[in-house]
């Protein structure tokens, strides 16, 4: 028995001879097929082909103009690599040789004149079958790539947001507004974009550069907030947030999270070595120097405990006062091209 989708498939017929595409749609009249053409010039393979889009060719070999092995060598580049495309090569010639060069260009099965019709409906039906099988197929790998892509997508946003509101519970420590975290990765971001680092980089940066503070988590509000100059001992201890946020943010298996550890240990490096742990130039990762400019500049424009909110002006003159001591020239370019591109 057929099943519908064999029974809508639809078949082409390539032979010089109208007797034989009359004796071949009868056998396929005869077993309910409903669509087929037939075409006795081969010269008209390729556009009936492209406009008809069979799902099987049924093909002579011995035609004058195109013989079936010039149609295969035209057809074949139409044909997708992933698909499977069945040619039934319709042959009186049974020799070895004209077998082989048939399968070479394309051919998937041989049927030999004079046709028997129970064999040419069982060839057709196989590899229908077969086409229908293969189809299935790739839709049910589709469907799996799909789900895959959207398992992936969803988990990747689960990392995002228990990262952000790790940083998120650390800002609420000395700012309640928690916005601070947000710009700092926003301006990092540009900063990256500005300095053309690859996509994937810029996207990592501004998940990762909310993060620089994390280890703030672990200091005591007395110090966090207070609102005077730091004892050189309480600096001292304001100074291990770097550390504290890297140990905590430490042996991350995923890439959002390695690069968060190691902003939260450079983000306080200076270019000129004079920074919390003494690294200084390239030996600083460009994270770290990029975050270092974004997090200082908002925290000028911002009100702090312990200062008032700086003008953009004052802020932009002092990252430049510190241009090649503090940060990164190139750095420092990059940023105060993203500031005149946001101020115009
Ligand atoms: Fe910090």
């Amino acid at each position: 028995m057929l099943n519908n989708e064999h029974r809508s498939a639809r078949i082409l017929i390539i032979d010089d001879q109208t007797a034989n595409t009359l004796l071949l749609e009868g056998i396929l009249e005869e077993e309910d097929y409903q669509d087929y053409r037939s075409i006795t010039d081969s010269r008209q393979a390729l556009p009936v082909f492209l406009e008809y889009q069979p799902d099987l060719i049924l093909l002579d070999l011995q035609m004058p103009h195109l013989n079936g092995f010039d149609v295969m060598h035209q057809l074949r580049p139409r044909i997708p690599s992933d698909t499977f495309f069945p040619i039934l090569v319709l042959t009186a010639d049974i020799n070895p040789e004209t077998k082989r060069q048939a399968l070479a260009e394309g051919a998937t099965d041989f049927v030999t004149k004079p046709f028997d019709a129970t064999e040419v409906i069982l060839r057709i039906r196989n590899l229908l079958q077969t086409r229908a099988l293969h189809r299935q197929l790739q839709n049910q790998n589709q469907l799996l790539d799909e789900k895959v892509r959207q398992r992936t997508a969803e988990l990747e946003e689960t990392q995002i947001e228990i990262l952000q509101r790790l940083a998120l519970a650390a800002e609420y420590r000395d700012d309640d507004t928690g916005e601070h975290t947000q710009r700092v990765g926003q301006m990092s971001a540009q900063i990256a974009k500005a300095l053309q680092l690859p996509e994937a980089d810029v996207e990592l940066i501004w998940r990762a550069a909310p993060l620089h503070d994390v280890g703030k988590i672990a200091i005591p509000d007395a110090i966090l907030l207070k609102p005077g100059k730091l004892t050189p001992e309480e600096f001292h201890q304001m100074k291990t947030h770097t550390t504290l946020g890297a140990k905590m943010l430490s042996r991350g298996s995923f890439p959002l999270l390695q690069l968060a550890e190691e902003i939260a240990l450079t983000h306080h490096e200076h270019w000129n070595g004079n920074g919390y742990l003494g690294l200084a130039g390239e030996s600083i990762p460009i994270a770290g120097r990029i975050v270092a400019v974004a997090d200082v500049f908002d925290a000028l424009t911002h009100e702090r405990p312990y200062k008032k909110a700086w003008s953009q002006d004052d802020a932009i003159a002092e990252i430049h006062r510190q241009n090649g001591g503090q940060f990164d020239p190139r750095i420092v370019e990059a940023f105060l091209n993203v500031r005149a591109t946001t101020s115009t």
